[in-house]
């Protein structure tokens, strides 16, 4: 971009970003994700960051948008409340130190630490002791004036309408203070399970829910009447002393907090030595987050050292020495630099969006999956389009939303190509779907190839896409059927094959011959049936026979199985080429077994998420499908286990909310051998 389009963008980021804020703090519809929101102020931070000359006193990363609501008596904080930057990436931490770094001495830079700390998803405070005794609570607002909720807040268990008596604080101390007045900051929040809850008594009364405990606890704080925000059940903890009582870092302070008799979240903070430290303790505390009794959304971290932190002063709307490095997100958004179309292993020819790299779930994506035309045409997509784009629930990345109002008119319809792009033949449409109808295209047939020798299919161990290719290559097979007709011999004119890799590599082909029918007919790659419904049509059928000889009428009556799928299913065994491929594979000496399920698992039903350490999701599920259990793709009032991995997506959330059972991975294992 040169600077003119950075100029339009950075406009369009700020209107686009307003526009979502005031739905929000005014008219409170939310309208877009909290996540999607922030990836859009991050992607105005960073080009802010690279032409400085472009910020303006107006931007939003310079103002906190929470204009205080008329309803309350207002109240000016003693001290600018600041909010922080987002940092969504090591790379941005280290960024940030480094643009520290520039500003401070030698001897300084040398002698920081980190103070890192979990920050809390829920609503800033501020609270006025004088002589120990509350006097006023209030929101932060738009951080130079705030709302005074002392009422609400005074309800609140955790928060001492009086503060321990200066005595004691001095004798613990081993100094004197001024008592006349101690200022300080914390947040209000909402535990998950008060959250559930209010949640379920609001379900149970046909009212709407809450999307999150941070808008219920902002929403029972920001309201009339006390005996409301009393009934919920609030918590506070407090991480900030604004006063002087002789603090010279962060540490202490949290430490002097603690003596004045206010809740903090201590026990989890830790001072970081270096980044490294501070990374170590960004993961950990990211797997402990769903222990926590309360909502975090990442790690605050801030230069621990007082002066320092007050040194380096603050821009915009927030201090240079601290920084909110986010957990990784589910949703963000990016632009679509470009459209691409990808012939697959049956024909399908997918369009493939080539995205502005961009973190989720802690991985950057720089690719991700458009489905088919009409998919892009729901989306209304174009290149050049700004889109929300998230993994929720799912493994594989997908564009769920594009931002309309971040067009400039340079944005370009996607066109579908009228030839495939491995082989040039004429692309001809079914269904939904564009197919290459060239069986022979040697892109096709190598991806076959390895999807047959796949995992779930025939699971042929050492036989990676690059042998595939070397052997077709040296024309040693032409389909996969060849593979079992393979001898020693052969296999020496490999790359790199002596003859114990030989000899490895045909006993992995002979082992896998036995197989069950659901793999069997996953590795026949029929168009848009995977795993799960293989194993739908092998249940149904038992045989290969009887699928075969399936009616559409059949097919379409199974639960789970769509017109779309029926009909490619019963297509594919009308092909001529696709009956003699499977009757070569018989030949040649493939044999389907039938394995006896087990019933410790019968009539419950699993959802999986997120990512296992000691199994493939897909081998999870395979056990529990022997076991005799349903798997299922998304949870419901139905579900009986949630099995969690690591990252989990949206399903684990919807598991809190309705309160179905959960299994992190080793309660599965022990559950699963408990049985
Ligand atoms: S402030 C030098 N600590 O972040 C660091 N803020 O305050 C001073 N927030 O919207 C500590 N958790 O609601 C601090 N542990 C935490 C926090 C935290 C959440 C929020 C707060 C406000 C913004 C800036």
């Amino acid at each position: 971009m040169d600077k003119d389009e950075v100029k339009k963008r950075i406009e369009k980021l700020r209107e686009t970003i307003n526009h979502y804020r005031y739905l929000y703090h005014v008219k409170d519809v939310s309208e877009i994700s909290d996540e999607a929101l922030d990836s859009l102020k991050k992607e105005l931070f960073d080009l802010e960051q690279e032409y400085p000359d472009l910020i303006t006193p107006d931007s939003p990363t310079q103002k906190i948008g929470g204009e205080p609501l008329e309803k309350f008596e207002k109240f000016k904080h003693p001290k600018r409340m600041t909010s922080f930057n987002d940092a969504f990436s090591q790379e941005d931490i280290y960024d940030w130190r480094d643009r520290n770094f520039r500003l401070l001495r030698e001897e300084e830079k040398n002698s920081v630490e980190f103070y890192c700390e979990p920050k809390l998803d829920g609503l800033a405070i501020e609270l006025i002791y004088r002589n120990g005794i509350l006097e006023v609570g209030a929101t932060r607002g738009d951080g130079i004036i705030g709302e005074n909720v002392t009422s609400n807040l005074k309800t609140i268990e955790s928060i001492p309408l009086r503060l321990r008596s200066k005595e004691n604080i001095e004798k613990d101390l081993g100094k004197n203070i001024n008592y006349n007045e101690i200022v300080v900051r914390g947040e209000a929040v909402l535990t998950k399970e008060e959250f559930k809850r209010i949640n379920k008594e609001r379900l149970d009364r046909g009212e709407e829910i809450y999307a999150n405990p941070r808008n219920l606890a902002a929403g029972s704080i920001r309201q009339l009447n006390p005996k409301i925000t009393s009934e919920r059940n609030l918590d506070a903890d407090f991480y900030s002393l604004v006063s002087d009582l002789g603090q010279k870092t962060h540490g202490e302070e949290h430490k002097i907090l603690e003596i004045l008799g206010l809740k903090t979240n201590n026990r989890y903070n830790k001072i970081c030595k270096n980044l490294e430290e501070v990374f170590d303790y960004y993961e950990d505390l990211n797997k402990k987050r769903n222990d926590l009794p309360y909502e975090i959304d990442g790690v605050v971290v801030a230069i621990n050292n007082n002066r320092i932190y007050e040194k380096l002063g603050i821009v915009g709307k927030a201090p240079r020495g601290a920084i909110a490095f986010k957990f990784p997100q589910k949703e963000a958004t990016t632009i679509v630099n470009d459209v691409i179309f990808q012939t697959g292993r049956t024909g399908i020819v997918t369009p493939v969006a080539i995205l502005k790299p961009v973190a989720l779930e802690g991985v950057i994506i720089s690719r991700t999956t458009l489905h088919n035309e009409d998919e892009i045409r729901r989306l209304n997509l174009k290149i050049g389009d700004t889109a929300v784009i998230t993994r929720a629930g799912d493994v594989i990345p997908k564009v769920i939303r594009v931002l309309k109002e971040m067009r400039n008119g340079s944005e370009k319809e996607i066109i579908f190509p009228k030839k495939c792009s491995a082989c040039d033949a004429d692309l001809i449409k079914k269904d939904a779907l564009w197919f290459c109808p060239k069986k022979d295209c040697y892109t096709r047939r190598y991806k076959t190839i390895v999807h047959f020798v796949s995992k779930p299919a025939f699971n042929i161990v050492g036989l990676g896409p690059n042998i595939v290719k070397d052997l077709l290559n040296k024309k040693l097979i032409l389909d996969a059927a060849d593979l079992f007709t393979l001898k020693k011999g052969d296999l020496l004119e490999l790359e790199g094959f002596k003859k114990k890799a030989s000899n490895n590599l045909i006993n992995a082909i002979l082992n896998s011959k036995r197989i069950t029918l659901p793999r069997f007919i996953y590795s026949l790659s029929i168009p848009i049936v995977g795993i799960e419904t293989a194993n739908v049509l092998a249940d149904r059928f038992n045989s290969i026979d009887n699928l075969k000889n399936s009616k559409k009428e059949d097919l379409e009556q199974i639960i789970d199985i769509g017109p779309i799928v029926a009909n490619s299913i019963f297509s594919w065994f009308r092909d001529e080429n696709n009956l003699a491929f499977m009757d070569k594979l018989l030949k040649n000496g493939v044999e389907i077994v039938f394995e006896k399920k087990e019933n410790k698992l019968q009539g419950l039903s699993f959802v999986l998420t997120g990512t296992l350490k000691e199994m493939t999701r897909d081998d999870a599920k395979e056990m529990i499908r022997k076991a005799g259990g349903d798997i299922s793709s998304s949870v419901s009032s139905r579900t009986d286990y949630v099995v969690v991995g690591e990252n989990p997506g949206s399903k684990f959330d919807k598991a809190k909310k309705l309160g179905v059972k959960i299994l992190n991975e080793e309660e599965f294992y022990e559950f699963i051998e408990s049985l």
